[in-house]
């Protein structure tokens, strides 16, 4: 599977440790989108560099990382294509593949430490999307992206 990962200066250090994580997993092709180092960058600049990777199909998935996950979430879900979940444990990384079939995974890095950010990763990408009543939902969204011009 292709995925695209970003991040901005607050979410460097864990955007470093999930890439280290992605290699090792070894079915994964990592395009590291940036930011690559501490330097305060802006937000949008690599939130939209994953996000269209993902929305024009050129990575299947995509992960993006801030201070709060909160600036990214916003960026990404500005594309129509995109579904993009910020989460913060198991749980949220379960429920965004089976009942929001989420393409891009956000999290803070100041929010949560290490170890639960690696396990979320690793539940997001092995959780398959349920679909049945949950891709019917997913199609009224679709409908909402079309309907706002
Ligand atoms: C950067 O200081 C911070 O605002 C950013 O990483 C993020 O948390 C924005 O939502």
């Amino acid at each position: 599977m292709k995925l695209a990962i970003g991040c901005d200066h607050g979410g460097f250090e864990l955007k470093e440790e999930v890439v280290k994580f992605l290699k090792a997993m070894g079915n994964i092709q990592v395009e590291d989108c940036g930011v690559a180092g501490k330097d305060s960058v802006d937000y949008p600049d690599y939130g939209r560099k994953v996000s269209e990777a993902v929305a024009r199909g050129e990575a299947e998935r995509g992960i993006l990382i801030c201070g709060t996950g909160i600036g990214m979430s916003i960026v990404a879900n500005r594309y129509p294509q995109v579904r993009a979940a910020l989460c913060h444990d198991h749980f949220t990384a379960q429920m965004s593949r089976e009942h929001n079939d989420a393409n891009i995974l956000v999290m803070g890095e100041r929010v949560i430490g290490k170890g639960v950010a690696l396990e979320i990763v690793k539940t997001w990408l092995e959780t398959p999307f349920a679909g049945g009543r949950h891709q019917l939902r997913l199609n009224k969204i679709a409908d909402i992206g079309k309907a706002i011009k």
